[in-house]
């Protein structure tokens, strides 16, 4: 999605904003741009679309310089990708404007000001935010105020900054629906949408809050809040090894993500040797809250959606208690019922997803007696509105496929089995042996890591393929999906997953040499009824690839490829069985050659409806 980064400094600021630019490129864009005020109030300006690269290059052919500047990487949802959408947006050569969101109103506005005077050079809705400001700072007002007013006027989601060449040390910035982040410098201040874009200049951040309006020089910061009240919000710290550390030898960021997945997960695990886990480590009021469950839902979108998934399982079948999984762009719309007692449990990486958002905010008492998000983002929007946190520790997660932070939610959802399920079915012993075998899990992917040259190989099988089924039964049938949504995000094959009993009411008319089938088999209670699923797609000529535990042996036969997954506790299968999957995907792209990271049409943080 969009990205923002803005520099007040008395320096030149055109390389800490490109640099900016660069670190929030993982989140998908399609054009680039930045606007600087030199030291005679000019505003000098490069767009480009495609890559910052290209705006690097603009920036050496024709050095802009400045001391005051806002950038921003765009990713179209009003106007197509080019350099005249990409932000950011000038009125009247004084003032610019870049912006994350969606103004919903822009229509009603664009007719007012065309009546008014003001010609469009974009088919943007963020051009109408940068005419009302200039409307207001003709007609004398100061950036701060003019801001105020036309914040005034929007309806929608939007993260704001803007510049003025009559205020010319000033950025002001609001935030409403789509997060931004002061960054705190010795003399000279910083902002972005994201810490990470900043992370060259400062370790010290101040997270607006919904409704927050800013203005800030070299020298100062001036907040307030929704009600226009000055307000001061704390500085944060962010550590060292917050910090991404770049892709190091590894190739794509995902390839070392997926490599740094038992690290992630031993971090995710609590305390390391405890036999019991506290309800504590939710948060303060975790235990009282807890004493009340009845049920779940679990609300979430994409590969956190199938995290919620896996936890149905676990949360019915060991905690014995019910649960509901939903994406979030279908409950928030849908009149609901839910049983008395219910926790509502959000799942997301970035915890900025919008629709996982709304679901949180239109998801009140009494519907629900609490709710608690799962989350890698500390201070992100979800973290900051849920009564209960359970922050994943898998560290900066670039690439756009999800793939440290899936396994980190699946171990903090089986956390959550274990501190409900006490209060239900679950005895001590089982909870022990959970416990166990979570202390096991890093070195569980570990080995799993061991068949990457046996699933690299696997791989070439898929790369001239257009399409792939995956298979999976019980707990396994959501890990079939993520698989699915792996492979087709990053290799634009279409791939689909079905739970295998469901073949032959259905996809198996699709079955022939060219589909290969994937199947998630491990040695489960499910094994059986699992072989009879894969004999029928063998029985129509089908190529199949079975993931299964090397030691329930399963039969190599010919369009029968067997990958022997090492042994480990049962109920980390789940875990261990996507890792597997996840390097399948990630060489079927490499060897497609598309771009890993950054899949076609994606982004890492999805901020809009
Ligand atoms: O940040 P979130 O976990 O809320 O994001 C949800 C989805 O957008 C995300 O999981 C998406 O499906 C990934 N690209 C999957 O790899």
């Amino acid at each position: 999605m969009c990205g923002i980064v803005g520099a007040t400094a008395r320096r030149e600021v055109s390389e800490i904003l490109l640099e900016g630019l660069r670190r929030l490129e993982y989140r998908g864009y399609d054009s680039a741009g930045f606007a600087l005020l030199d030291a005679d109030r000019n505003l000098l300006m490069h767009k480009r679309l495609g890559k910052v690269a290209e705006l690097e290059q603009a920036q050496k052919l024709e050095p802009l310089h400045g001391c005051v500047g806002i950038a921003h990487t765009r990713w179209a949802t009003h106007g197509v990708p080019s350099a005249a959408n990409a932000h950011p947006h000038l009125s009247g050569n004084r003032v610019a404007v870049v912006h994350n969101g969606i103004i919903e109103n822009h229509e009603a506005l664009r007719s007012e000001l065309i009546a008014a005077g003001y010609e469009f050079v974009s088919h943007t809705d963020t051009e109408v935010v940068v005419h009302l400001l200039h409307r207001e700072l003709a007609a004398g007002k100061d950036l701060l105020q003019a801001m105020l007013d036309t914040i005034a006027r929007l309806q929608g989601a939007y993260a704001l900054a803007a510049v003025d060449a009559e205020h010319p040390e000033e950025i002001v910035a609001a935030r409403e629906g789509s997060p931004l982040v002061v960054g705190v410098g010795i003399g000279e201040h910083f902002l972005a949408s994201d810490p990470l874009a900043l992370r060259q200049v400062t370790d010290r951040f101040i997270y607006l809050q919904e409704g927050d309006v800013l203005r800030m020089t070299p020298t100062s910061l001036q907040l307030m809040d929704a009600t226009g009240k000055p307000v001061t919000r704390p500085i944060s710290t962010i550590s060292v090894e917050e910090d991404t550390g770049g892709r190091g030898h590894y190739e794509h960021y995902m390839l070392k993500e997926i490599h740094e997945q038992p690290r992630a997960l031993a971090a995710t695990v609590p305390v390391e040797g405890a036999r019991e886990i506290a309800d504590s480590v939710f948060g303060e009021r975790a235990a009282e809250i807890f004493d009340q469950v009845r049920a779940v839902q679990i609300v979430a979108c994409g590969t956190s959606y199938h995290a919620g998934m896996v936890a149905r399982y676990w949360l019915e079948e060991l905690a014995g208690i019910p649960c509901n999984v939903e994406v979030a762009s279908e409950f928030r719309y849908r009149q609901r019922v839910q049983h008395p007692g219910t926790l509502l449990v959000t799942i997301s990486q970035s915890g900025e997803t919008a629709d996982t958002l709304a679901a949180l905010r239109n998801a009140t008492d009494p519907e629900f007696i609490a709710s608690l998000v799962i989350a890698n983002v500390d201070h992100s929007s979800l973290v900051r509105e849920s009564d209960l946190v359970y922050l994943t520790r898998a560290g900066a997660e670039i690439g756009v496929a999800s793939t440290k932070a899936f396994t980190t939610q699946l171990v903090a959802l089986l956390l959550l089995t274990l501190v409900l399920g006490r209060r239900n079915k679950l005895d001590a012993e089982t909870a022990a042996e959970i416990v166990g075998a979570l202390h096991q899990v890093p070195d569980c992917v570990e080995k799993v890591l061991t068949r990457e040259a046996a699933i690299r190989e696997m791989a070439s099988a898929f790369i001239l393929r257009h399409h792939a089924l995956f298979l999976g039964r019980g707990i396994h049938f959501p890990i079939a999906l993520e698989g699915a949504l792996k492979l087709k995000e990053i290799s634009y094959i279409h791939a689909e997953a079905y739970p295998a009993g469901e073949l032959k009411h259905g996809p198996l008319a699709l079955v022939d040499a060219d589909m290969p089938v994937v199947a998630v088999a491990p040695g489960d209670d499910l094994m059986e009824k699992l072989k009879s699923n894969i004999e029928e797609v063998r029985a129509r000529g089908g190529e199949l690839y079975v993931f299964a535990d090397e030691k329930a042996g399963f039969p190599e036969a010919p369009r029968v490829h067997v990958l022997g997954m090492p042994d480990c506790p049962e109920v980390l299968k789940p875990i261990t069985y996507t890792v597997a999957l996840q390097l399948l995907a990630y060489y079927v792209a490499v060897q497609k050659g598309t771009d890993v990271d950054k899949p076609r049409n994606l982004a890492k943080s999805v901020t809009v409806e």
